[in-house]
C-alpha cells in the first residue's frame, strides 16, 4: 500500500506526507492540534466525516454568516468565485498549523469527536456536524479516492477493495460510524453546543434545516418576507447545480485538487447504482448495529 493507514485513539490516520506531498489530515496534525490548539469562544466548528457534505455545510455556513457583506447575486460573492473550502479552512492540515487563522469564527474538522483539541470541547464554542448515509459516503470516498489519486501514478482502487476496509473502518479519520456515533451522543449530551444535521433531510427540507443551523451558529434569519428571502437566496447559491457550475469553471483555484471534483452528483441514494445486495446488506447491517438507539435515520 502506497499511503499507509495508522491507529491513533481508535481511529485511522495517514501518516507524513501522503497527500500530494501536504500534511493533511494526519495522525501527525491530529496530535500536534490536540497539544497546541487553543479553540475561541466565537468559533463554529463544521464537522463531518468526509464525503458527507462538508462542502455544502462550509458553503451555507459561510453564505449565512457574511450574508449582510454579500448578496447572494453579487458576482464578487466568494461563492461565485472560489471553492467553498476556501472560504472555511480547515484546521487539520499543516498548512493550518502554520498560519493559525482563528480568528476566522467559522472553521472545519475531520476530527473524530473524541480526539478534537480539548479546548474545542471546554471552551464556548459551537460545532455544527453533517451526517450522510454510510451507502453514499462510501461510493462518493470511492470516487473521490480514485479522481485524486489520477495523477499520482497508483493504480485504481477497485470497487470490492475499497469495501473491505470502509466497512471495516479502515480509512483516512477512521470508521464512519464511530465518528458519526461520537458527535450523535454529543449533540444528545450538549444540545446546545452540538447540532447534528443530516444530508438527506437538507435535501429533503432544505429551508428548515438552514433556519436551525443559521440560529444556531447566531445568525438567525428574520421572520417573514425579508428573512425567507434571504434563505431561499442562500440555499439558491449552495445549491449542487450553483455550486458545480462555478467550480467547473474555475479550473485554478484549488492547488491539489481540481475544484469539480467536490461536485460529482450530490443525489441521495445513489449507491443503490454500485453496490451489490449483498454489499447493501453489511452496510445496513454495521448501520443498524453501530446507530442502535441514536435516532439517526435516512
Ligand atoms: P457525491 O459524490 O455523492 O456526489 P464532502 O463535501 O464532504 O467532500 O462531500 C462530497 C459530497 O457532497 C459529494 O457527493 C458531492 O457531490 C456532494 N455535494 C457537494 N456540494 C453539494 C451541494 N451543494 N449540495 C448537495 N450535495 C453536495
Amino acid at each position: 500500500i502506497k499511503h499507509p493507514l495508522y491507529k491513533y485513539e481508535g481511529f485511522w490516520f495517514h501518516q507524513g506526507f501522503w497527500f500530494h506531498s501536504e500534511a493533511s489530515f494526519t495522525v501527525e496534525v491530529a496530535m500536534a492540534l490536540q497539544d497546541k490548539f487553543v479553540a475561541q469562544p466565537t468559533n463554529v466548528f463544521l464537522a463531518s466525516y468526509p464525503k458527507s457534505g462538508t462542502t455544502w455545510l462550509k458553503a451555507l455556513a459561510f453564505a449565512i454568516v457574511n450574508r449582510t457583506m454579500f448578496k447572494g447575486s453579487n458576482p464578487q460573492h466568494p461563492l461565485l468565485t472560489t471553492n467553498p473550502h476556501y472560504c472555511v479552512p480547515f484546521i487539520d492540515t499543516e498548512a493550518f498549523l502554520t498560519n493559525p487563522s482563528n480568528t476566522n469564527d467559522l472553521l472545519a474538522t475531520h476530527l473524530p469527536y473524541t480526539i478534537l483539541p480539548k479546548s474545542v470541547i471546554t471552551s464556548d464554542c459551537r460545532i455544527v456536524y453533517i451526517c450522510r448515509n454510510p451507502k453514499d459516503v462510501f461510493i462518493s470516498f470511492w470516487h473521490f479516492v480514485n479522481e485524486i489519486l489520477r495523477d499520482d501514478l497508483s493504480p485504481e482502487m477497485n470497487l470490492e477493495d475499497a469495501f473491505e476496509l470502509f466497512s471495516k473502518g479502515v480509512t483516512s479519520n477512521g470508521s464512519c460510524w464511530d465518528h458519526v456515533v461520537g458527535y450523535r451522543k454529543a449533540s444528545i449530551e450538549r444540545p446546545d453546543k452540538v447540532l447534528f444535521l443530516n444530508y438527506e433531510k437538507m435535501k429533503e427540507d432544505p429551508k428548515s434545516e438552514v433556519k436551525k443551523l443559521a440560529s444556531f451558529i447566531g445568525h438567525p434569519f428574520k421572520e417573514g418576507e425579508e428573512g425567507d428571502g434571504e434563505m431561499e437566496e442562500i440555499i439558491k447559491l449552495c445549491s449542487f447545480k450553483k455550486l458545480r457550475e462555478v467550480n467547473k469553471a474555475n479550473k485554478d483555484g484549488h492547488k491539489v485538487i481540481p475544484n469539480d471534483v467536490y461536485f460529482r452528483k450530490g443525489e441521495v441514494g445513489d449507491a443503490v447504482n454500485y453496490l451489490t445486495t449483498e454489499m447493501i446488506e453489511i452496510l445496513d447491517k454495521i448501520t443498524l448495529e453501530k446507530y442502535n438507539g441514536l435516532d439517526i435515520a435516512f
